[in-house]
């Protein structure tokens, strides 16, 4: 696969490359959860080349907001912020899709909460100092819709597509993992079950956007690679259960399962062999294409990693490399994230929002990596 080439996704969206924006939560909303300037300075500088630009978690609901400065998609006032912000994307032709979130149990830092909801109350994974309720069918049932809501915000907004956030121990993970999950109901148990509010999730959504459009809108989804609230010798196991949910999602309406890793071109041992993780993860995701993540910075990564997946994104290298979609569509130079004093200066030239640019100063060598 080349990276240049265009890919149709199952629901007819064509993307100009296989280059997506993976998402990276800037923290720069205004404290209301709408879209700010800064907001819009950092995709404008951005989106030229690329694909599609998968823009970082909305919460779907007051309740489901996980921290301060993310972007909400919760009530209607969120939409014209979002639609400046795709027609901002969308104007320099790539695709714009939004990835959306409630956060369960880990909302405990959300100071108008009191109390979080949890999957279960006999989870270790929760804070033995927060309150917690124990999600029941009828809350259940009220978070469906608030997905289902935030999804017809994503419409209204115009945007191409929407990514179910269930990676990174938000609530679809909260279910999925065994050790957020001791639920002894439906939704708990085995894989099977502790997948029963993804899978409905996945479907719902899809029958919402079938009823609320007329042109091709994209359903994707997010997973981790390991669930990293399991102890280093469990993590095998773990990444054994992600291969068998990429095939539990396989009958399931996705245009994509889009990873969450931090070395996709990294090999991995299992049962004392040595495998590439991206063919092995590939090989569970018969029908629903896959874009790998984490760790692709040069023209050659890009090509090891679509060796395996039709598609791929990237992260931090947009920080420094605006145009880094563009720079390995040309293959023109050598790219590299060069050291630079991070200046105020450089911050504006690069369009950084300020929180983010705080976190690049405070862990620089894992923003200006290879
Ligand atoms: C500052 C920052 C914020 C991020 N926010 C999100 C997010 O909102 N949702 C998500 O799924 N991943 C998020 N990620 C993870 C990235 O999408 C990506 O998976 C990770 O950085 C590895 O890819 P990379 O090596 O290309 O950076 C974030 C990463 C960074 C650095």
């Amino acid at each position: 696969m080349s990276v240049e080439e265009s890919f149709e996704l199952k629901c007819g969206l064509v993307l100009r490359n296989r280059l997506f924006f993976a998402p990276i939560s800037t923290l720069s909303c205004h404290l209301g959860g709408e879209i700010s300037e800064e907001d819009l300075e950092f995709y404008d500088m951005r989106s030229s080349s690329v694909g599609a630009v998968v823009l970082a978690s909305a919460y779907v609901s007051q309740k489901g907001k996980a921290y301060e400065g993310g972007i909400g998609i919760s009530h209607n006032r969120h939409i014209p912020g979002l639609n400046k912000l795709v027609r901002t994307i969308k104007k320099q032709g790539a695709k714009a899709i939004v990835q959306v979130y409630h956060g369960g149990a880990m909302t405990l830092y959300n100071r108008d909460i009191r109390k979080s909801f949890c999957v279960s109350k006999g989870s270790q994974n929760l804070n033995p100092t927060h309150l917690y309720d124990e999600l029941t069918l009828v809350t259940i049932e009220q978070i469906y819709q608030e997905y289902e809501e935030a999804v017809v915000r994503a419409i209204s907004s115009g945007f191409d597509g929407v990514e179910i956030h269930a990676a990174s121990n938000y609530l679809p993970f909260q279910f999925m993992s065994p050790n957020w999950n001791h639920r002894e109901d439906s939704y708990g148990g085995d894989l099977k079950g502790r997948l029963k509010f993804t899978k409905e999730l996945i479907s719902r959504l899809k029958r919402c956007i079938d009823k609320h459009t007329s042109s091709p809108f994209a359903l994707g989804i997010r997973l981790s690679e390991v669930d990293t609230s399991l102890e280093a010798e469990e993590q095998d196991q773990s990444f054994k259960t992600t291969l068998l949910t990429i095939q539990e999602l396989n009958d399931l309406p996705l245009d994509y399962i889009h990873m969450a890793s931090s070395d996709c071109l990294e090999e991995v041992q299992l049962e004392g062999r040595t495998y590439s993780k991206s063919s092995l993860l590939t090989t569970m995701s018969q029908s629903v294409p896959l874009i790998m993540c984490g760790g692709l910075l040069k023209k050659a990564d890009v090509v090891a990693a679509l060796a395996h997946s039709p598609l791929i994104s990237a992260c931090r290298p947009f920080i420094f490399l605006p145009n880094w979609a563009g720079d390995i569509l040309t293959g023109a130079k050598e790219i590299v994230i060069e050291e630079r004093a991070l200046t105020g200066v450089v911050r504006q030239e690069l369009r950084v929002p300020r929180i983010l640019w705080k976190s690049v100063k405070e862990s620089k060598d894992w923003y200006m990596y290879k």
